[in-house]
């Protein structure tokens, strides 16, 4: 989710709950309901439905007014999983869980949603060799987007130019509220919604005390939606800027793919019965890509919708991208962990947008700001009185709205700290109280991170350290004073990509031997389409409209994503899921524009930050090799980790046992394109070692030898550090054992990378970064 918008949405969740009647359906909640594959009896049931039905029939009661079990239904899965999603009380629930064929019964779940320049940050250029020419700006590639819908009138979703929809494309336009058949073209090639598992816990969605207009149907009431789709595949717009801003052509990453729209996002956020029905849909329509920039806090896979459904997508082709969550920078906050995921974390650009703030003793503070006037009006510069109201209202310091006292703030610039309302809500809030301009001061978890946004009134976001000066000069002040220098968009001034500090980081909760996040790409003030009918800051107050808006957010970074996973499956169409990821990770950036590590906010490199790196498009379509994945193999991962065949079963709809497949798999290790390795803290340390195959996709007769960097303390060795591929497609393993020397005394991981680089063809360097952890 775009950050701003969290709290934005919660807003109206809790005028929503005052108004919630109590009926006999309270009792009701959803679940979804998972089966076993094999045991539908195709001479018995002639539909999935039908069999789908019969459990209700069997387990529920219906009440009085109820007309049939069928009422209680919610969703028939086909694809995604196997099952169900009904309304139910407790009782139910427990004697559905009892039936034979069922393997799961869990309660619905709600997840919440976690550009001019960022195309040539990435360097997509149209150079004859560069990735958009050479797959043809990702021609008659697919991509599902599950998110708040789209706004189909916006300039970045033009067909102009566009190819046929492709052939195999089996989806639809579904029409609904303020949505028709002709919202949908040769970019937009189909749309959906899905609002039954959000519907039933808010029956009352369409009252009028919420101010926010929800369209039943695929359009976008929200705007996350809309400048998500436009980052992957929007088409190209001259001229865009927000208000002004930021003005170049808006593109986005494939501009040449499609999209699919399946709009799961509502005003209290995703469900997870919605989200199955969407990714159910997005299978049988033939995408090629899932986009989704939601999601929740870590979940063990068994429980968790989205690593639910998009094993089944994997298993069909479908790459799966998912945005890690903005949660960090503490540990282990990454989401959408799953070994089929592709998890992407947030980074910084090298765009500014300068907004000083210059006090009345002449110091200056730096911030940033995307106030239109940054651009047009000295008007915006001009000296004002200083106020900062922490002990007046409470809640004041916050400017939460209605607590700014208007005879204090009236004509001044006023100090808001950080947290608790979203940041432009502070801007509104002490617009109407009549105050002239804001700073808002970071916290100190928020560093200097500068997300901006298109606040309502002249404005600028300070760093903690700067902000603690702030307020000391307005208290050693009689009448303290400041104006702002703007200094309108600059580029290529300061040190990026960096890793953003909100980017959730590893290691993974619930699966620590993988190394999450795979890979960071662009997710700090992304300028993408925005709906006409929002002002830029999304907020009802605010009455400026423009076709697009800054937005921060790994919301922001998945679908850059997306758009490189595009990009690679429209050059190799018949490459597998993990084969696209593997390709787009061994060729991901490691070092910054001025060639230095790509650091964190504390100015360390940290591969629980990165991953293996930011994602680098042009590279990414011709990898040389790759470490490609079988959908069994993350079977054989879940028993090596110590799944039960239930949880297995859960997660995969596969009858497993995970003893006959450990016998025969004894050294198994899952062909990560990353390497993590976890010592024992033993006084005789014991080697590790770990196998992985590498598949030539590059040119035949190929050399390759390995280079390795060495975790601190840890010894590393390759065997053999040469392989030699003589035809495409030819496979060969390696073996690296990794024995602790002497334990490195910091937070208990220690990195290090090696690499396979081709023996005369300069760009075949793949490189996969190597984290080493030690329990105590
Ligand atoms: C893209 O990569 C190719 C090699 O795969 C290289 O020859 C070319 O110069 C690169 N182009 C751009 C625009 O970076
Ligand atoms: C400002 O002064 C008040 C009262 O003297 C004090 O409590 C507060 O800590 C001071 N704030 C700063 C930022 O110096
Ligand atoms: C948005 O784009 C449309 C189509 O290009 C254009 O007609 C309209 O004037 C734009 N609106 C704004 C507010 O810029
Ligand atoms: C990181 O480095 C930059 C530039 O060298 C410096 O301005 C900044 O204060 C440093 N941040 C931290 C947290 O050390
Ligand atoms: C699942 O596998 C077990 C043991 O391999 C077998 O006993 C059982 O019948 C299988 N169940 C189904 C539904 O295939
Ligand atoms: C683990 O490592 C620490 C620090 O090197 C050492 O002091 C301790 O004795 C070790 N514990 C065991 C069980 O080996
Ligand atoms: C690979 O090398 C062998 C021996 O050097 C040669 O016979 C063969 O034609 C080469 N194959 C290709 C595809 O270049």
């Amino acid at each position: 989710m775009g950050r701003q918008h969290n709290s934005f949405l919660f807003l109206f969740l809790v005028f929503t709950i005052l108004l919630y009647n109590t009926t006999k359906a309270q009792d009701l909640r959803t679940y979804i309901i998972q089966l076993h594959p094999n045991e539908m009896d195709t001479s018995f049931y002639k539909t999935k439905l039908h069999w789908h039905l019969s459990f209700l029939e069997k387990a529920t009661v219906l009440e009085e007014e109820e007309e049939s079990h069928s009422a209680r239904l919610l969703y028939s899965y086909d694809t995604a999983i196997e099952g169900f999603a009904a309304r139910l009380n407790e009782h139910e629930a427990m004697a559905l869980k009892s039936l034979p064929g069922v393997i799961s019964v869990q309660m619905d779940r709600r997840y919440e949603l976690h550009t001019t320049y960022s195309h040539k940050f990435l360097g997509l250029n149209f150079s004859p060799t560069g990735v958009w020419v050479r797959s043809k700006f990702g021609h008659g590639a697919i991509i599902g987007v599950l998110d708040t819908g789209i706004w189909p009138e916006s300039p970045s979703f033009d067909d102009s130019g566009m190819p046929p929809v492709p052939k195999h494309w089996r989806g639809i336009c579904q029409e609904g509220e303020g949505f028709i058949f002709s919202n949908c073209n040769r970019k937009i090639i189909g749309a959906r919604f899905y609002s039954k598992g959000h519907r039933v816990n808010y029956p009352d969605s369409r009252d009028t005390t919420i101010p926010l207009l929800e369209y039943v149907s695929p359009r976008d009431a929200h705007g996350h939606g809309t400048h998500t789709s436009s980052t992957a595949a929007g088409s190209a717009v001259p001229g865009a800027s927000v208000l002004g801003l930021g003005l170049g052509t808006a593109r986005g990453v494939a501009p040449g793919a499609h999209i699919a729209v399946y709009k799961v996002c509502w005003f209290d956020g995703c469900y997870s019965s919605d989200i199955l029905a969407g990714i159910d849909d997005a299978i049988n329509d033939g995408v090629n890509v899932l986009s989704l920039s939601l999601g929740g806090f870590p979940t063990p896979l068994f429980e968790d919708s989205i690593a639910i459904g998009s094993f089944r997508a994997v298993e069909r082709g479908v790459a799966v991208i998912c945005a890690a969550g903005n949660n960090g920078p503490a540990a282990m906050s990454v989401a959408n962990e799953a070994p089929w995921i592709t998890t992407v974390g947030a980074s910084t650009m090298d765009r500014r947008f300068p907004a000083i703030v210059r006090l009345g003793n002449g110091e200056m503070l730096y911030g940033e700001s995307m106030y239109p006037g940054n651009k047009f009006s000295k008007q915006a510069e001009k000296r004002l009185d200083l106020v900062y109201e922490s002990g007046g209202n409470q809640g004041a310091e916050y400017c939460l709205k209605g607590s700014l006292s208007r005879t204090s703030v009236q004509g001044k610039m006023v100090v808001c700290d950080r947290g608790i309302n979203g940041r432009s809500e502070k801007g509104e809030a002490v617009r109407e109280a009549g105050g002239a301009a804001m700073v808002l001061a970071n916290a100190e978890i928020n560093h200097d991170e500068d997300s901006v946004d298109v606040h309502v009134l002249p404005s600028t976001v300070i760093g903690y350290e700067e902000g603690v000066q702030l307020k000391k000069y307005i208290n050693s002040s009689a009448r303290p004073i400041a104006r702002f220098i703007y200094g309108g968009t600059k580029v290529g001034r300061s040190r990026a990509p960096a890793v953003a500090l909100f980017s959730a980081r590893g290691p993974s909760a619930t699966i620590p031997s993988v190394l999450k996040p795979d890979m960071i790409a662009p997710g700090v003030n992304i300028i993408a389409a925005w709906p006409v009918s929002l002002g830029p800051t999304g907020l009802q107050e605010d009455q400026r409209r423009s076709n697009f808006t800054v937005l921060s957010g790994t919301s922001m970074a998945c679908p850059h994503v997306s758009g490189v996973a595009a990009l690679v499956r429209s050059v190799h169409p018949e490459w597998s899921p993990a084969a696209v990821r593997s390709a787009m990770m061994t060729t991901a950036d490691v070092a910054d524009h001025l060639g230095k590590p790509i650091m964190d906010e504390k100015n360390k490199t940290s591969v629980f930050a990165m991953g293996a790196g930011q994602v680098n498009p042009n590279r990414s379509i011709d990898p040389g090799l790759v470490y490609d994945i079988r959908p069994e193999d993350y079977i054989t991962h879940l028993c090596i980790l110590g799944y039960n065949q239930v949880q297995i079963c859960t997660i995969t709809h596969r009858n497993t046992s995970c003893s006959g497949i450990l016998r025969r798999n004894k050294k198994f290790n899952l062909n990560y394109p990353s390497i993590t390795v976890n010592l024992q803290n033993l006084s005789r340390p014991v080697p590790v070692m770990v196998q992985r195959v590498l598949t030539n996709v590059g040119t035949p007769n190929s050399t390759y030898t390995v280079q390795v960097k060495s975790p601190k303390g840890v010894a590393v060795k390759v065997v053999p550090e040469k392989l030699t591929f003589l035809k495409l497609n030819d496979r060969k393993s390696f073996r690296v054992w990794f024995e602790m020397r002497k334990q490195e005394a910091n937070d208990g991981v220690v990195d290090g990378f090696l690499v396979w680089k081709h023996s005369s063809i300069g760009r075949y360097r793949v490189r996969s970064p190597i984290a080493v952890t030690w329990t105590m």
